[in-house]
């Protein structure tokens, strides 16, 4: 199987291009990213790139019209770990979805993919008598805030409520009830740190998870190319990994 890394000399993109370079499941490993590095495989042309089974993304937003369109056109399955898209980009690589399989996650770490279904459980038990906050924690490099996770474990929160949260950035004046905030903070080289808040009358609930190293993306945006080569056309996330997981 041939892989194609979009963002390869990038921070992940380079991570992830070595660790597929040592994995035996792939035997070519090409790169894709704005500067041409022969000597790495790494192309700035993607109609230069010979044929691949599978692409995984770590690039940036404004990449992904030219992304969905080369593996559209070539029928190649496609694994999205960028983040900071709108909605309209959201909905095209949903849309796309219809034609090639897509795996799409804004946190390819296993802990966020089981606290997701963790928080789902634990929010539609405390609904009622809890305030929900998040605060995420990133280094200073990040381009997007809030982060891609914290949004998507309050979108996972609010799918278990019966009375939907208004999702908020922070708090101007007094929280509102209906309000759950992210709080984003942006320092040094936090790798990442997500803790959701349940905060009720005279006790505290707080489930945090910590990435300790970027490698935990690189890894399971391994596997989700892995999974989504045999996979027919479709969105998958997170969600399909664990369940064949287990
Ligand atoms: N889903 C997850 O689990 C997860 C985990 C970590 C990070 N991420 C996301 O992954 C993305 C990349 O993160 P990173 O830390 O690796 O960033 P990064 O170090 O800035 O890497 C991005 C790479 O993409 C290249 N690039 C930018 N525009 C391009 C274009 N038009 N065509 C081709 N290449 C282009 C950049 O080149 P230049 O430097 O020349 O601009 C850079 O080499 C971000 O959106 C980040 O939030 C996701």
């Amino acid at each position: 199987m041939n892989v194609l890394i979009t963002g390869a000399s990038g921070k992940m993109g380079s991570l992830v291009k070595g660790l597929l370079e040592k994995d035996m499941f792939f035997n070519e490993v090409y790169g894709f990213d704005r500067v041409e590095n022969k000597e790495e495989n790494i192309f700035s042309n993607l109609s230069h790139i010979p044929k691949v089974n599978v692409i995984i993304d770590f690039s940036t937003p404004l990449l992904l019209d030219e992304l969905i369109k080369y593996s559209s056109k070539n029928h190649i399955p496609l694994v999205i770990a960028t983040t900071g898209y709108t909605e309209i980009q959201k909905k095209l690589i949903e849309e796309t979805s219809q034609t090639i399989p897509i795996f799409y996650s804004a946190n390819y770490s296993y802990g966020v993919a089981i606290i997701t279904e963790v928080l789902k459980q634990v929010s539609a038990k405390l609904e009622r008598d809890f305030d929900i906050e998040i605060v995420e924690k990133h280094h200073h490099h990040k381009l997007d805030a809030p982060s891609g996770t914290s949004l998507h474990l309050a979108h996972a929160i609010n799918s278990s409520l019966q009375s939907k949260k208004e999702i908020v950035n922070g708090h101007q004046g007094q929280r509102k009830p209906q309000e759950l905030a992210i709080h984003a903070v942006r320092g040094g080289s936090i790798v990442g740190e997500h803790q959701v808040i349940f905060a009720g009358l005279d006790e505290v609930i707080e489930i945090t998870h910590s990435a300790q190293s970027k490698s935990i993306f690189a890894h399971g945006a391994m596997k989700a190319a892995k999974f989504i080569i045999n996979q027919k056309k479709g969105f998958y996330t997170m969600n399909d990994l664990i369940k064949e997981d287990i």
